[in-house]
């Protein structure tokens, strides 16, 4: 158990993590992202000058996480109009590149909107490219916005089911910076209560097969001076038993209007875990992850991962050429399931915390309401 000591206060680097960027050098417009397939060892920038670059880097999960696919899908649609590509097709590729983050085909349409709106009113496409980049800008902003005001209502909401503080939270995949405009949406909140000294330790999942909590998390909870341990998953069931968790805290790739969350594969077995042990399951996400076209659980696409992600121990460099290559873990042929998300169905979910509030008990009811506040706000 790699195991990290409290150091109160201490927030080695708090300047923001430059996760994705937008820059106009002479030679064109590019996109720039840190590559998360090479953390935690290297710290290396990747390039985009095309929407399919970024398709590319969006499959191999150089940039990975709900609410910035929504943010980099916006910027592909932006670089594909400055790039004077055809736009709807670079739209519906990017939208494609992962199934179950709605996020991403609502960060796609937003800034193919924006395009097409101009496009319609001024007959220029240099102003319609202009349009979408704005769109994009305006989303990166906004999700940075709504990280802060999750954190603060996730806060509130655990201070409020323990009074006393010196929370022990569990957490899964990576939810902070590395998928936000801003400090992400659970991690955020284990963030709030670390800077307000209530937050005694943060339990970090490895998250196979990828390694998002043991690379990412990790990484991220380190660079902030959190007290963090980090535990293979299938530690989590003695630690609820040893009465070592408060709370759950874990993100969402999308939820259904009945409140049914996909999230990491992984995340269903601890809302389990959670339930059997009467400890509080907590999901933060912004609005725009609650998907009102997508009635039910049963409805929601989960992403089929290929197999090698299981049978193979990825390196940074086999990760980074997208496939295969890695140190073998099982024999040559060897079949693996491997989905990348799951689903837990509302009555397992303590809350779903947002910018505009936290909902609980999950109902379609009570969703569909912070929807449309967030619609008229
Ligand atoms: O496959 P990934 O790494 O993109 O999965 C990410 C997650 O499951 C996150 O928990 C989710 O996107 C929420 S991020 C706020």
């Amino acid at each position: 158990m790699a195991d990290q000591q409290a150091r109160p206060g201490e927030d080695k680097r708090p300047s923001e993590i430059p996760v994705i960027r937008w820059e106009e050098p002479p030679e064109g417009p590019v996109l720039i992202l840190l590559d998360q397939t090479r953390l935690p060892s290297e710290e290396v920038e990747l390039v985009c000058t095309d929407a399919s670059a970024l398709m590319e880097a969006i499959r191999a999960l150089a940039v990975r996480g709900a609410p910035v696919l929504g943010i980099a899908g916006a910027y592909g649609v932006a670089l594909a109009a400055a790039r004077g590509f055809d736009v709807d097709e670079a739209a519906e590729a990017l939208e494609s590149a992962r199934p179950t983050a709605v996020n991403l085909s609502v960060g796609v349409r937003r800034a193919l909107a924006a395009y097409r709106d101009a496009l319609t009113t001024t007959g220029d496409p240099t102003a319609a490219a202009t349009a979408a980049l704005a769109a994009a800008q305006a989303l990166h902003r906004e999700d940075a916005e709504a990280s802060a005001r999750m954190a603060a209502h996730g806060l509130a909401l655990l201070d409020e089911l323990m009074p006393g503080g010196g929370h022990r939270v569990l957490t899964h995949c990576n939810t902070g910076a590395l998928v936000s405009g801003g400090e992400g949406t659970a991690f955020a909140v284990a963030l709030a209560a670390h800077r307000a000294g209530r937050l005694r330790r943060l339990w970090v999942d490895e998250t196979r097969p990828l390694l998002q909590g043991a690379r990412l998390t990790a990484w991220e909870a380190a660079r902030r001076g959190m007290a963090y341990t980090l535990l293979t998953d299938s530690a989590a069931g003695s630690l609820f038993a040893a009465g070592e968790v408060d709370a759950v805290l874990i993100g969402a790739d999308r939820i259904a209007a009945d409140g049914s969350v996909a999230n990491k594969v992984g995340s269903y077995p601890l809302a389990v875990l959670a339930r059997y042990h009467h400890v509080p399951f907590i999901v933060v996400a912004p609005v725009t992850t609650i998907d009102p076209d997508t009635p039910d659980g049963a409805s929601i696409e989960v992403e089929q991962r290929p197999g090698f992600e299981v049978t193979e121990i990825l390196t940074p460099q086999a990760s980074a050429v997208g496939g295969g290559g890695g140190v073998p873990l099982a024999p040559l042929g060897t079949q693996a399931y491997n989905p990348a998300f799951d689903v837990t169905p509302p009555e397992l979910v303590t809350a779903i915390v947002t910018e505009e509030g936290a909902v609980s008990p999950v109902t379609p009811q009570a969703l569909a309401a912070l929807s449309a506040r967030a619609r008229a706000t």
